[in-house]
């Protein structure tokens, strides 16, 4: 079958059509893919060999596609049996053979796969498990909030989070999801982001592009500056962490913690505050029980979230049709010219 494979670290991707159809284990299913999106790991795969465990290696891990064969046991997250013809979606493992999104077909773990709701559509759902799986874990593994229960959502807490980056596909369902949990959420975006941001609940937006003291000083006006908790949801605020925390530190009493997506480089140093980084990359694997479990449980909670519509599905844009037009996606995402829509391709014809 054909798919995206990279020979080493560094080296340019091609379309293959030698590789073999992997064989679900008991509890996987076999699934083929009908639309991928790109994300940012991506490139680190393949440049640097960030969670490849074999090369050559087929890259892409978003996804949404139909089960063509189910193990026997075979249970999505919700405790429903997976079966030939059901839609699913969400992130495949990472680096992994015969997991990855990039080629016709491919194992996913039946216990972090989603069973797509009715009400989001093939391509929407493509666009959603990386993002929202991560926020989640930044929330309620990193941020230590309880795990929201659909039938029983929060009031309202008055306290405030600050997300870094609401924007990007973290940070949209990051955003989102703190609504749900009760919070009040302050956002860094652009400017052209602001809109958007507070059309998906965000109660108050500050341009990031602006000197570090006026962002901080903005943050504090709007929160009265008890700001305990922040995300950062775009890699690349460690340092405006500290600042912030130690600029608010009188008007911030108990804990503070500070959860980041970032988890290659070394965390802020803490200063009365605990930071936690969050990884998503060894979905699936069985040396991960820990972060498998949580994720399941989020699974759950996120497909309930959805059927709700207590979740609006990411922007997205079809870059390309067929496993051959991923390379051209992929240059679409790199170039950064779609901003934070989701590039997408479909693979196969629904
Ligand atoms: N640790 C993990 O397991 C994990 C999992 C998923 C993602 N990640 C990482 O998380 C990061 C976000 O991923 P993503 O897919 O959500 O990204 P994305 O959707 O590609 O994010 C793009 C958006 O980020 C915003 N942005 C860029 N720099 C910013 C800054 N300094 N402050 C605020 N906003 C900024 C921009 O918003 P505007 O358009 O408003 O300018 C841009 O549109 C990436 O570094 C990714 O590798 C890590």
């Amino acid at each position: 079958m054909k798919g995206i494979t990279v020979a080493q670290p560094g080296a340019a991707a091609q379309l293959s059509s030698e590789l073999e159809v992997p064989e679900p284990s008991d509890t996987q299913i076999l699934v083929k893919g009908m639309y991928t999106a790109v994300n940012p790991v991506d490139a680190f795969m393949k440049d640097w060999g960030l969670l490849v465990l074999e090369w050559p290696f087929v890259p892409g891990c978003d996804v949404s596609g139909v089960v063509v064969k189910a193990g026997e046991n075979a249970v999505n997250p919700l405790g429903v049996p997976f079966k030939e013809g059901d839609e699913v979606f969400g992130c495949t493992r990472l680096g992994n053979k015969g997991y990855s999104a990039w080629q016709e077909q491919f194992l996913m773990d039946a216990d972090v796969a989603f069973p797509k709701p009715k009400n989001i559509t093939l391509p929407q759902a493509a666009a959603t498990g990386v993002g929202v799986l991560t926020a989640f874990l930044g929330i309620f593994a990193g941020l230590k909030i309880p795990l929201v229960d659909p039938a029983n959502l929060p009031a309202p807490t008055g306290e405030w989070v600050l997300v870094f980056g609401g924007a990007s596909s973290v940070g949209k369902f990051a955003v989102q999801t703190l609504k749900v949990a009760g919070y009040k959420v302050a956002t860094t975006c652009s400017e052209k982001s602001f809109e958007l941001l507070k059309s998906i609940g965000a109660d108050a937006t500050v341009d990031y592009k602006l000197p570090e003291a006026e962002v901080i000083s903005q943050l504090k006006s709007v929160t009265g500056g008890n700001l305990p908790l922040i995300f950062d949801a775009v890699s690349a605020n460690n340092a405006l962490a500290s600042s912030i925390f130690a600029a608010l530190a009188e008007s911030t009493p108990g804990e503070r913690y500070y959860t980041t997506t970032n988890d290659g480089e070394p965390l802020p140093e803490a200063q009365g505050f605990t930071p936690v980084p969050i990884t998503l990359g060894p979905i699936g694997r069985p040396d991960a029980a820990e972060l498998n479990k949580q994720l399941k449980e989020f699974i759950a909670v996120i497909v309930k979230l959805i059927e709700a519509e207590k979740l609006q599905m990411p922007a997205f844009s079809v870059q390309g049709h067929g496993i051959e037009g991923i390379l051209k996606a992929w240059e679409v995402q790199i170039s950064g010219k779609l901003g934070s829509t989701k590039v997408l391709v479909e693979v196969a014809e629904v």
